[in-house]
C-alpha cells in the first residue's frame, strides 16, 4: 500500500480526481490510498487566514509556514519522515525514471503552492524534494501533484490490470511507441498496415520496432540520439 498525502488550500481537486478511473480502482483494492488534508484547517489564525504580505514588498501573497507546518505534523504524527515533494516551477524536472523511482516509497506528502510562493522558512524545514512539472507556470500545484501520483501510481505493481503494458510504452526503452489500430480493418478509406494481419508475430514485433525509431526520429531527435548511442548498430541515419 501506497500512502499518498496531499497538503492543499484545494481539496476537493485532489478528491475529485483521486476518485474516478485506474486511481480510485486502486485505491478500492487497496493498493493505494489519496487524502487531501486542507492546510487551512490547520491554521492558528482566528480569521482563518494562512497567507500574507512578502517582507520586502513586492505584487502578490504567500502563503504562512505555521499552518503548513502543523499540516505536516498531523500527517506524520510520530512516525517514520517521509519525502515531503514541494511542487514548484522552480524545482527539478519530472521524468519517467523519478516516477519510477517513487513508486517504491511507501507513503510520499505533496506540497501544493499558492498565491506566490511558499515561506522559506517551512520549504527549508520539511520538504526533501522539489519537483515541476514542466517550463510553464501554473495557478496552484494541485494539479502537478496529481500528474505525479498519477504516473507513479501506475508504476505500481498491481494498479494497472495488465503488468507488462508499462515495458512495451513510450520511454520504457527510450522509444516513443510505435502506431497501433483496431476494428475495422478500413476506416475512411485508410487500411491497417498489412504486416499486423498477418499473424507473424516476429515480423509485427520487428515493424514495431522500426515505426518506433522512424517516429522518434522525428518527434523526438534527443531521446533518438540517446537511444543510437547505446544501439549504434540500429542507426537508421
Ligand atoms: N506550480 C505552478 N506551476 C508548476 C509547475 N510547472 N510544476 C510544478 N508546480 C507548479
Amino acid at each position: 500500500m501506497t500512502r499518498f498525502s496531499v497538503m492543499t488550500l484545494f481539496p476537493e481537486m485532489i478528491d475529485s480526481a483521486a476518485g474516478v478511473s485506474i486511481l480510485s480502482r486502486a485505491s478500492d483494492r487497496g493498493l493505494i490510498s489519496i487524502e487531501s488534508v486542507n492546510i487551512r484547517d490547520y491554521t492558528a489564525n482566528k480569521h482563518g487566514r494562512v497567507d500574507d504580505y512578502t517582507y520586502g514588498g513586492g505584487a502578490g501573497m504567500l502563503m504562512q509556514a505555521q499552518p503548513i507546518y502543523d499540516c505536516y505534523r498531523a500527517i506524520v504524527g510520530e512516525g517514520a519522515a517521509p519525502r515531503v515533494i514541494y511542487v514548484t516551477p522552480q524545482g527539478e524536472t519530472f521524468t519517467q525514471q523519478m516516477a519510477v523511482d517513487l513508486a517504491k516509497e511507501d507513503h510520499l506528502i505533496f506540497l501544493c503552492g499558492h498565491y506566490e510562493g511558499v515561506d522559506e522558512r517551512v520549504l527549508q524545514t520539511i520538504v526533501t524534494d522539489q519537483i515541476s512539472i514542466g517550463d510553464y507556470v501554473l495557478t496552484g500545484g494541485e494539479l502537478p501533484a496529481l500528474v505525479m501520483i498519477d504516473a507513479i501510481a501506475r508504476n505500481i505493481p498491481g494498479v494497472l490490470n495488465n503488468d507488462t503494458s508499462t515495458d512495451y510504452e513510450s520511454f520504457s526503452d527510450g522509444l516513443l511507441e510505435y502506431p497501433q489500430y483496431s476494428r475495422p480493418e478500413e476506416w475512411m478509406g485508410m487500411k491497417v498496415p498489412e504486416i499486423l494481419i498477418s499473424g507473424d508475430h516476429a515480423k509485427v514485433d520487428a515493424w514495431r520496432h522500426q515505426e518506433s525509431l522512424k517516429r522518434t526520429k522525428v518527434r523526438r531527435p534527443d531521446l533518438y540520439e540517446a537511444y543510437i548511442k547505446l544501439h549504434p548498430d540500429e542507426d537508421t541515419h
